[in-house]
């Protein structure tokens, strides 16, 4: 059933935030319309599985890992980082199912994560003020005057990009690659040997064995599929809503309106007013959605949003994707967490660490300390603990590659390390090697968790 009053261009009448002012409407409409004749990027089948899937995680039943870039750019856009990246998330999500023994969903910061919010709509060098870089899909990184201007074009251009990613990522998935029995080819090379490689693949080898031993027992790759391929979805920030109207379609299996550029589409800390453009988008639509939740939203404002985005109560429908960096988790987490249980809503409770432990390096370079990151997960996995709550998930940025942005990590970054190979086109996200050392830190915490719950963390099954 269509949401009341919606239809997918009814956040036009909205106030909106974050808009870019595009100079050229024509131009603006010519791409809108044939980005509406273009075919859907994902199916309503595939967002109503990972709705499924994620209502697990509501449920305390599966963990959450969702990561990639902050921005994913034209520029960079070769098959060796969309497979890096992947394989980073593989063996993340194997260390994660391991500790917990819970199966793990695991969602792509990726095809179509081109859009960005912007604290200040102009940018400062010297003299010169220029607008803000808000994300390839709308304008240049470079400071020129020329690069600044938002081009409808570009729309076009992501389009095309998320689309080829997306075709290698479901190669990936399902075509092999993710084969369980793969564990130890999914190292990188210059992970060689740093400790969090070597921890993992000691794990590696351990799931080797047991491989051999349900071989033994007639349970193989070629028969199980689940041990064969993997489901991987794709998420990105739904803020150019030109963009999402012209992508969003009607199934017709069920009738329901979807967003069609991704598979989860969330709601970002800066355009969330509950009377604005992106949650009114958003609201319509049928996929799993996500709610970025700082330290300005209560939890009176959190029910309010929670009554018009999932006023059916839809378990796996909305996921909380928490940030409020390492030193205010305990001050804001446990009142919002009171109210969903007090008014019994359904959601997943998520962390994003990156977000709030953002600070100013002493060279002038935007980075996030290792350490305040993994202090994050670490209090929001406690304070749901004590709450009695699932600390259903973790939302990071991060790349495979072997890139200088955070500091910290067990190989040291240093704030002089920095200027080496720092290549984000937004914030800074974690290194392959930091990303899985953050995997086996928040596999200490899901051990504690399973264990209190009485569940046996070593068990091999989920996997
Ligand atoms: C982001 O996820 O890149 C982002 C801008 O986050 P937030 O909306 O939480 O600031
Ligand atoms: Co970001």
């Amino acid at each position: 059933m269509t949401a009341e009053n919606w239809t997918p261009d009814s956040w036009r009448k909205k106030p909106i935030v974050q808009a870019p002012a595009y100079r050229d409407k024509e131009a603006l409409g010519d791409v809108e319309r044939q980005l509406a004749g273009f075919p859907p990027l994902v199916f309503a089948g595939e967002a109503r599985k990972l709705k499924r899937q994620l209502a697990q995680v509501a449920d305390a039943r599966a963990f959450l890992l969702q990561g990639g870039d902050c921005a994913e750019s034209f520029a960079e856009h070769t098959p060796d980082n969309i497979r890096d990246f992947f394989r980073v998330v593989l063996q993340m999500a194997v260390v994660l199912t391991f500790a917990g023994a819970l199966p793990v969903v695991k969602v792509g910061r990726i095809a179509g994560q081109f859009a960005k919010p912007r604290s200040s709509d102009f940018e400062t060098q010297g003299k010169k003020q220029l607008p803000s870089y808000r994300g390839d899909i709308i304008n240049g990184i470079d400071f020129e005057a020329e690069a600044r201007e938002p081009d409808p074009r570009r729309q076009l251009m992501a389009y095309r990009q998320a689309a080829a990613t997306l075709n290698l990522l479901r190669a990936f998935a399902q075509g092999g690659y993710a084969n369980l029995e793969h564990v130890h080819q999914w190292t990188l090379g210059f992970l060689k040997d740093s400790p969090a490689s070597e921890r993992y693949h000691a794990l590696a080898d351990r799931i080797t064995e047991s491989l051999a031993f349900m071989r033994a027992c007639g349970v193989t790759a070629e028969t199980a599929n689940e041990l064969r391929s993997t489901d991987f979805f794709t998420s990105h920030e739904a803020l150019l809503l030109g963009y999402e109207e012209a992508l969003t379609r009607i199934d017709s299996t069920s009738g329901d309106w979807y967003g069609t550029s991704g598979h989860f589409l969330w709601i970002g800390d800066r355009t969330r007013q509950p009377d604005g453009a992106h949650v009114e988008y958003c609201r319509g639509i049928k996929n799993p959605i996500g709610l970025k939740c700082g330290p300005s939203l209560d939890g009176d404002g959190l029910l309010a949003l929670i009554d018009i985005l999932n006023p059916d109560n839809e378990p796996g429908r909305l996921t909380l994707v928490c940030r409020y960096g390492a030193d205010g988790v305990e001050k804001h987490l446990p009142g919002l967490i009171r109210a969903v249980e007090r008014e019994g809503r359904s959601v997943v409770w998520s962390c994003d660490p990156m977000h709030g432990n953002t600070i100013k390096a002493g060279n002038g370079y935007k980075t996030r300390p290792f350490d305040s990151i993994l202090d994050e997960v670490r209090r929001f996995m406690a304070v749901h603990r004590a709450e009695g709550t699932h600390a259903g998930g973790v939302h990071i940025e991060m790349t495979g590659q072997n890139v200088t942005e955070c500091t910290g990590g067990a190989r040291v970054i240093t704030e002089s390390d920095l200027t080496d190979r720092y290549h984000t086109h937004c914030d800074p996200r974690l290194n392959a090697d930091q990303a899985l050392e953050l995997a086996f830190q928040i596999s200490e915490g899901l051990k504690k968790g399973s264990l209190e719950a009485g569940t046996d963390a070593s068990a091999v099954a989920g996997l």
